[in-house]
């Protein structure tokens, strides 16, 4: 799990003026909403003597401790210590994370790090959405009891639609494909690959009911940070299903995906219901290979599995999460493990750049490529078995 990107907390109907609980990268976060209705996301350790603000109350725009009523605003200073009086000075370290919040697509997103804005990576923009002749279904929430990892890779590998999902037609990928790779496009952030089905899928597929055209179906996969993943599936010229998926990283073997499908086919809002059939029926089996995988999280060296041209975007993304690591982003899933129960940690927010005085420790994370010499090799050594090992048939 990485710190300094967008992560989904909740659709925006479940962010309210009641304080809810939401666990993310493995820690403790509160969502809940000012008078003015904007949203408000902060860790959710009050730094008084532990309790879970979420259990609490939001009055006069403040958050409230449930223990002692401390109050805490948005900004996630302390502004009221009701056992130290009206007037009293409070302590500088009476302060929490608070989390820089967006809401886009229905959804409430956090920025869970501590980069100051210019530099974070952006939420990915879903070009369908609000554009005429293309229809989005409302949010769908998928539980998943598997680490991110494994889900985002799922959709960034073409190669199994044949054989997890019948109900697709069962279409086969072009046998050019097999043989030369994916083709990349790489960004900044993430990559992108199309490729195209055989002669099967010229059948009616009851996937969706619609048929594809002479030219087969056409279908592409993307990711955008650790936890945005696109599908684009092309039935023809005029019939697509363009697919987004906001993952949120619950804990190292739980993730909440928040789904959001565009079509410009099937425009009957009485459709909806089909699309959603449709999907469910394909997450689940996805879901029904996903959660038998051994280790349930990814495996630090790629030598440690037989990857083929058809894992080159699996490859790829294990590439930038690598580069994430090097910056110092990825959290050290060890140590949390070890101080669960005894440390309370919080996600550093961005006011810890220019402040001192936290209360709680900043998460552990793994030594980047920037850190004492002593620990660059093992950075670059972790890097290295990453990228090694894509093998071509
Ligand atoms: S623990 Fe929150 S006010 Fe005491
Ligand atoms: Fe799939």
């Amino acid at each position: 799990m990485y710190i300094n990107f967008w992560y989904p907390v909740g659709r925006a109907e479940d962010v309210t003026d009641k304080p809810a609980s939401v666990r993310l990268l493995g820690l403790p976060f509160v969502a809940w909403r000012d008078s003015r209705g904007t949203a408000h996301v902060m860790s959710d350790t009050c730094v008084h003597r532990g309790a879970s603000l979420s259990k609490g109350t939001v009055k006069d725009d403040c958050i409230v401790c449930p223990y002692h009523g401390w109050r805490y605003e948005a900004g996630g200073k302390c502004k009221t210590i009701p056992s130290l009086g009206a007037d009293a000075k409070l302590p500088s370290r009476a302060k929490i994370d608070s989390y820089p919040v967006e809401e886009k697509y229905g959804l409430v997103f956090a920025f869970l790090g501590d980069l100051p804005a210019a530099e974070r990576p952006p939420i990915y923009t879903i070009p369908e959405w609000d554009q005429e002749g293309w229809r989005a279904t409302p949010v769908t929430i998928i539980e998943l009891d598997l680490y991110f990892e494994r889900s985002m890779e799922n959709g960034l590998d073409p190669a199994h639609n044949e054989f997890v999902h019948p109900s697709q037609g069962s279409p086969g990928m072009e046998p050019d494909y097999l043989k030369y790779g994916l083709n990349l496009e790489n960004s900044e952030w993430g990559t992108k690959f199309f490729v195209a089905f055989d002669e099967k899928t010229h059948q009616q597929s009851d996937f969706t009911g619609l048929r594809a055209s002479k030219s087969g179906v056409r279908a592409g996969s993307g990711s955008h940070g650790p936890n945005h993943l696109q599908t684009w599936i092309n039935f023809s010229a005029t019939n697509s299903f363009h697919q987004y998926f906001f993952e949120a990283p619950v804990d190292e073997a739980h993730t909440r995906v928040y789904f959001i499908n565009t079509r410009n086919c099937m425009m009957d809002p009485k459709m909806d219901s089909r699309a959603y059939d449709a999907n469910m029926k394909v997450a689940n089996e996805d879901i029904a290979v996903l959660m038998h995988l051994n280790p349930i999280r990814t495996p630090e060296s790629n030598i440690k599995e037989i990857l083929l041209p058809t894992d080159q975007g699996v490859v790829k993304f294990r590439e930038y999460l690598g580069q994430w690591e090097d910056r110092g982003w990825r959290v050290d899933l060890k140590k949390l493990r070890a101080d669960a129960g005894d440390v309370a940690y919080a996600i550093p927010c961005p006011d810890r750049r220019t402040s001192g005085n936290w209360v709680l420790d900043a998460v552990p994370l793994l030594p980047g490529k920037d850190a004492a010499t002593a620990t660059v090799g093992a950075a670059l050594a972790a890097t290295a078995t990453r990228t090694a090992g894509v093998g071509r048939a």
